[in-house]
């Protein structure tokens, strides 16, 4: 039987006792030493994305379109989720009790490269008037929209340090709903 890294991670109480008895069978506690050396060195590679002193890469010190696949991965991971989570939470804590890199990114997110927009947040309409119209038609849409245009999009502009996008003064590369929501299609009249 092997001396599970568990244990080592437990500390040396619960190890003790079996080093003392594996030793006995030789070998062992040489394997026990390997083990701690590999659980080391384990603990000081330095993860994809960080800096040298540990902090994720990220904006504004690394402008988000200038980031690698691999940083904007782990600064989704480090950054993004675990500051949307409690946003989205207190928003609605049962739709979103589970939130995770699929909440924003589908289903098939992982798949897709985490693409956006994602195929299965909700699409919205395509002009004006026809946002107008579900807001309207759907009694909950105007407090989600209220929620994505108050909270989420100023969250999600300053984690990646983008502009929030403004009807009234239109930037390019602006953050705006289109980010995570696809459009639906153009219906002809
Ligand atoms: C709150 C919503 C949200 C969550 C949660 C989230 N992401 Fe993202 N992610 C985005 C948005 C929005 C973009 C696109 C930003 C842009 O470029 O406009 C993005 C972009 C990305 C990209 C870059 C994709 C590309 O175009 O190359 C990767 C990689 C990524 N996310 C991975 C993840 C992973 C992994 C997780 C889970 C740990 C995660 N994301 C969680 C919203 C989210
Ligand atoms: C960071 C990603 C993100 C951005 C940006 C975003 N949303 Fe959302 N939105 C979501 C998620 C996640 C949901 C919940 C999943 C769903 O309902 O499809 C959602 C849900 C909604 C819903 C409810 C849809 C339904 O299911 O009935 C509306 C309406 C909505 N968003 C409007 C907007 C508008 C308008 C904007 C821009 C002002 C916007 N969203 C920006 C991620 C985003």
């Amino acid at each position: 039987m092997r001396i599970r890294p568990f244990s080592i991670l437990m500390g040396p109480a619960s190890t003790g006792l079996g080093i003392a008895r594996r030793t006995r069978r030789g070998r062992s506690k040489e394997r026990f030493q390997v083990s701690c050396l590999i659980v080391t060195a384990l603990l000081f590679v330095p993860s994809v994305g960080r800096r040298a002193d540990g902090k994720t890469v990220g904006p504004p010190e690394v402008a988000w379109k200038a980031m690698t696949y691999q940083q904007k991965k782990a600064y989704m991971k480090e950054a993004v989720a675990p500051t949307m989570k409690p946003i989205f939470q207190s928003f609605d804590a049962k739709k979103f009790k589970t939130f995770n890199c699929a909440t924003c990114h589908g289903a098939d997110g992982a798949d897709r490269k985490f693409k956006m927009p994602s195929h299965d947040i909700h699409p919205l309409p395509n002009t004006e008037e026809g946002f107008k119209a579900k807001l309207k038609s759907e009694p909950t849409w105007p407090k989600w929209t209220d929620f994505m245009a108050k909270q989420v999009e100023p969250a999600m502009g300053k984690l990646l340090d983008l502009p929030v996008f403004d009807p009234k003064k239109p930037v390019q590369g602006a953050f705006s709903c289109g980010a995570c929501h696809r459009l639906e299609a153009a219906k002809s009249e």
